[in-house]
């Protein structure tokens, strides 16, 4: 028994250093086969025909799934766990509509992984909402199961984000500034998330359709010190705030911006929860000239790799 488990400990870890860098690879592990960290994670199985997605809990003793299924708590029996985390993010939806890389967990239907955007960390499946007797509105809601003083029940929550693959990468350095990107959608996405692999000063510029500068965010500034948000044209910034070693050399750092009526917002994300709320932001700004955002570009001052999930 301890030799099988030392076996499947290595097998683990040459498959964790594995996962790319640059987030393009999916990897499904058999439950046997899976050893995890101290984390909560996706798995998928299969339950009367259909494919579930859910929670994965590893106990002492126990490993299970947790999937709803028909307004039903279902424990899986058999199940995969999804190790390379890294190469998604959870990506808010705004508006009720779902990113354009929302990632599809099943090769034949359409399948979304789905999280609420507060503190809940258990994970669920995008569903279309039952329609009420008088109105049937094109609807998605994020139906998860929810642990309440040991009682599990399922939810359906309007707002939610999903898990969504990256679709830009980015490399800068001195020599060579990024390309121009336009937003999909930006009336509605409102929202950029990325992470970034630096060592200090990264900027993001977000400019109209004509490619004026609106606003410029530095994250990391003064040797990875500060973080601030100016908007185009001025010299000095408009909010400055302190933000020790937030960009590390060798690994991403994940960050989101989100912007909506009268103000923009830039926050920490981890891989796993994508929060919403501008009070979980390292900075914020007040204005009401977010709405001309349609493109944005990047600059770094060293070499850098970023992740763009749009
Ligand atoms: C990006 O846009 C700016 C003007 O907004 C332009 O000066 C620059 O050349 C563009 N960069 C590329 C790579 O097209
Ligand atoms: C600067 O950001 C902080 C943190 O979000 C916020 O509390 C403060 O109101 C902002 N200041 C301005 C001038 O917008």
């Amino acid at each position: 028994m301890r030799l099988l488990q030392f076996c499947v400990g290595l097998f683990t870890v040459t498959l964790v250093s594995a996962c790319g860098e640059n987030f393009g690879d999916i990897i499904w592990v058999n439950e046997d086969d899976f050893v995890p960290p101290d984390q909560i994670y996706i798995c998928r199985g299969h339950h009367e025909g259909e494919t579930l997605i859910g929670t994965y809990f590893a106990g002492e003793n126990t490993k299970s799934c947790l999937v709803s299924q028909n307004n039903r708590v279902i424990e899986l029996e058999s199940f995969e766990v999804l190790k390379c985390a890294e190469s998604g993010i959870w990506t808010p939806v705004l508006g009720n509509i779902l990113p354009s890389n929302v990632f599809s967990f099943d090769g034949e239907k359409i399948i979304h992984a789905c999280r609420d955007v507060n503190s809940n960390p258990t994970i669920g499946t995008v569903k279309k909402a039952t329609c009420s007797e008088d109105s049937c509105l094109e609807k998605s809601v994020c139906e998860i199961v929810v642990f309440e003083s040991k009682i599990s029940k399922i939810v359906s929550l309007d707002r939610f984000t999903v898990f969504t693959v990256t679709n830009t990468m980015i490399e800068t350095d001195l020599n060579k500034n990024s390309e121009n990107y336009s937003l999909k959608e930006p009336l509605q996405i409102r929202t950029l998330s990325f992470n970034v692999k630096a060592k200090e000063q990264i900027t993001i510029l977000f400019k109209s359709d004509a490619g004026k500068l609106l606003f410029e965010i530095l994250i990391g500034g003064l040797q990875n010190s500060i973080t601030a948000i100016r908007k185009g044209g001025y010299d000095m910034f408009s909010n400055t705030t302190h933000t020790m070693s937030v960009l590390e050399e060798e690994s991403f750092m994940s960050f989101w911006v989100y912007w909506e009526q009268g103000g923009l917002a830039v926050g920490r994300a981890d891989k796993y929860l994508e929060p919403l709320e501008s009070t979980n932001a390292m900075i914020t700004l007040r204005d009401s000239g977010v709405f001309g955002i349609t493109k944005y570009s990047v600059k770094s001052s060293l070499p850098t790799s970023w992740n763009f999930w749009l």
